[in-house]
């Protein structure tokens, strides 16, 4: 149910707004049912049970009485069942926002003192903005350079810790086609306040359009092969398997066996790991001799190198993104590598 007709609700423009709205609504319901009811009683009983005269006396309570009990059950019960309904709705809303789909558009956001860094798998980046199409499922991977943010879309119901060091995940589908305000809801420092931006909800055909317009230099993918050769990686990382360190072809989305017995599963945390601390997961048969690249590589360059060790990965359900297949030489590679990206 759409509730935007009550003034205080946001601007409902996600696939969560509506269930968010109509949970809210019976936590209103109920608190100002319940207020309402007790407020009504204290006055009626202040009235009803005054004292009538200076020398009244009240009837002693009947100690063996047990005529209270029913009373009692009932209103243990009633909010009982009240608050688990609020509790058991809200899990279920809960679990949906934390389980992207598998169909998701895969963007990623690096929060910093103080703006919002956002790279589509295209190549194309923006600050402080975010456009999106309408009604498509979208999963936003998001990290920090320094302290903890938190992005936060009021039309959207959704917001999630942005945390260094590691990958937290947020997702929605936008409904409708408008802008939106973008603000960090975790308090980060003296321009806190000012780390805001705005959502642009787009006709798919627009976001296209906007998506191919401006100067794009290559794929996250593409960059992050070139990322690949120019820090050195492919010296052993080597393709045919017989280098120093394990070839990355293939392995993305697989488990590999580590030293010691246990596996690990490659997602872009475990990638993250394997460039900033490699000593971390030692994959069974190779030596610990990578160096970290921790300080040498920004996140955004980290996200770019995961991204092209997805790119050479096994073939993944969903929309392909228009990455660099195995084998394939991006025609083009960036003139500006090497140099810090903001
Ligand atoms: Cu970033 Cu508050």
């Amino acid at each position: 149910m759409d509730w935007n007709f009550l003034p205080i609700f946001p601007h409902s423009a996600s696939n969560f707004a509506p269930q968010v709205d109509s949970l809210y609504a019976y936590l209103v319901l109920v608190s100002a049912f319940f207020s309402i009811l007790i407020a009504i009683l204290i006055v009626t009983f202040a009235i009803k049970f005054r004292r009538k005269s200076e020398t009244e006396i009240p009837a002693p309570v009947d100690e063996h009485s047990t005529g209270g009990m029913i009373l009692e059950i009932t209103w243990s019960v009633i909010p009982l069942l009240l608050s688990l309904v609020m509790f058991g709705w809200g899990a279920i809303i809960f679990f949906d926002e934390s389980k992207p789909p598998s169909d998701a558009m895969e963007i990623w956001v690096t929060g910093k003192q103080w703006m919002w860094k956002v790279q589509h798998l295209e190549g194309t980046r923006e600050i402080n903005e975010l456009h999106v199409p309408v009604n498509r499922n979208i999963r936003l991977t998001l990290t920090s350079e320094d302290v903890i943010h938190d992005f936060y879309v009021p039309a959207f119901r959704t917001k999630t810790d942005v945390v260094p060091g590691r990958y937290t995940t947020e997702w929605f589908r936008p409904t409708k086609v408008g802008q939106y305000h973008l603000f960090c809801a975790e308090y980060c420092g003296t321009k806190h306040s000012g780390m805001v931006g705005t959502i642009y909800v787009m006709d798919p055909a627009e976001y296209d359009a906007w998506l191919t317009s401006g100067t794009n230099v290559g794929s996250m993918a593409q960059k992050g092969e070139a990322l690949f050769q120019q820090l050195g990686c492919a010296t052993c990382h080597t393709s045919d398997g017989k280098g120093r360190c394990p070839n990355l072809a293939g392995v993305w989305g697989t488990k590999v066996e580590l030293r010691g017995g246990s596996a690990a599963l490659v997602d872009a945390s475990y990638v993250r790991e394997s460039i900033v601390n490699p000593l971390a997961k030692i994959v069974n048969g190779y030596d610990p001799i990578m160096p970290t690249f921790q300080g040498l590589v920004t996140e955004d360059q980290i996200q770019q190198l995961i991204e092209y060790v997805r790119s050479i990965g096994p073939k993944q359900p969903g929309p392909p993104p228009a990455i660099a297949k195995p084998g394939e030489t991006p025609a083009k590679l960036t003139p500006v590598l090497g140099q810090p990206q903001k």
